[in-house]
C-alpha cells in the first residue's frame, strides 16, 4: 500500500520563535488525528531543522529540508549537503520545487544530481514537477511533466525510484489560491504514474506516492486526496497556520 503523506513547505517564513509556537500547536492539534499510515512532514528552513526535530521528539510528525546541494562536500559557500542532512537524521528533502527552478535556475540534469545525492545519503527526496500556465494553455502540460520526470528520475534503478516521492505542483496553482480541480489533479497524477509504469512496470509505479501541491486548503484537501492517484499533498501557505494544516491532514 502506498504511503499517504502530507508535507508542509514553510518556504522562507517564520522566525525561530514563531516556528516553535506553530510546531507546538501542531503537536497538540494532531493528537489522534493522524491516520495510521499517514506521514506528516514539516519542511522547515535549514536553520530550524534540528530545533524543530528535537521539539517533535517521538511525535508522529517528522521534519524535512527544502533543498540540498548537488555536490557531495567542499568549497560551496552557503550550501547544505544531503550527507549533512543525513547526519542530523533528517528523513525528507524537497528537490526541484518550482521556486528553485524559477528563481535559482535549477533544471532537470542538476535536479537528477540532487536526487542522486539525496538517495545516496539515505534521504527520501520529494521531487517536484509541474507546468506553468502558458504550458497548460498550449496543451503541452502532460508532455512537460513527463519530460521533467524523465530528466531527473529515469536514470534511477527500479529499486531507487521506489524510494522517491513525487509532488505534482502546477505552477499556476502555487500561492495563487487557484487550485487544480480534483479531476485535473487526478488526470495528471495518472499521467505521471502511467509514464513510470511504461518504463519501470506497474508494480514500481503503484508503489510511488504522488502528492498534489498548489493552494491545498482545508476545504479542498479531502476531495483532492480522495482521488485514486493522489496520495497526499505538499502544502505551502496553509501549512503556516496550525488549524488549517491540521484540517488538511485530517483530509488524507
Ligand atoms: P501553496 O504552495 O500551498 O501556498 O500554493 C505549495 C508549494 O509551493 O509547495
Amino acid at each position: 500500500m502506498r504511503k499517504k503523506i502530507v508535507a508542509g513547505n514553510w518556504k522562507m517564513n517564520k522566525t525561530l520563535a514563531d516556528a516553535v509556537v506553530l510546531t507546538s500547536e501542531l503537536m497538540t492539534l494532531t493528537q489522534n488525528e493522524v491516520k495510521n499510515n499517514a506521514v506528516v512532514v514539516l519542511c522547515t528552513p535549514f536553520p530550524y531543522l534540528l530545533k524543530i526535530k528535537e521539539q517533535l521528539g517521538n511525535s508522529t510528525i517528522v521534519v524535512g529540508a527544502q533543498n540540498c546541494s548537488e555536490h557531495e562536500s567542499g568549497a560551496y559557500t552557503g550550501e547544505t549537503s544531503a550527507a549533512m542532512l543525513k547526519s542530523m537524521a533528517i528523513p525528507y528533502v524537497i528537490i526541484g520545487h518550482s521556486e528553485r527552478r524559477q528563481y535559482f535556475g535549477e533544471g532537470g540534469a542538476l535536479l537528477a544530481k540532487k536526487v542522486d545525492r539525496a538517495l545516496a545519503a539515505g534521504l527520501t527526496p520529494i521531487f517536484c514537477n509541474g507546468e506553468q500556465l502558458e504550458i497548460r494553455e498550449k496543451g503541452s502540460h502532460e508532455a512537460l511533466v513527463k519530460q521533467q520526470t524523465e530528466e531527473s528520475l529515469f536514470h534511477l534503478s527500479p529499486a531507487d525510484i521506489r524510494k522517491v516521492v513525487i509532488a505534482y505542483e502546477p505552477v499556476w496553482a502555487i500561492g495563487t489560491g487557484k487550485t487544480a480541480t480534483s479531476q485535473q489533479a487526478q488526470d495528471m497524477h495518472a499521467v505521471i504514474r502511467g509514464h513510470i509504469a511504461a518504463k519501470y512496470g506497474n508494480d514500481v509505479a503503484e508503489s510511488i506516492s504522488i502528492l498534489y501541491g498548489g493552494s491545498v486548503k482545508p476545504d479542498n484537501a479531502k476531495e483532492l486526496f480522495a482521488c485514486k492517484d493522489v496520495d497526499g499533498g505538499l502544502v505551502g501557505g496553509a501549512s503556516l497556520k496550525a488549524r488549517d494544516f491540521v484540517d488538511i491532514i485530517k483530509g488524507v
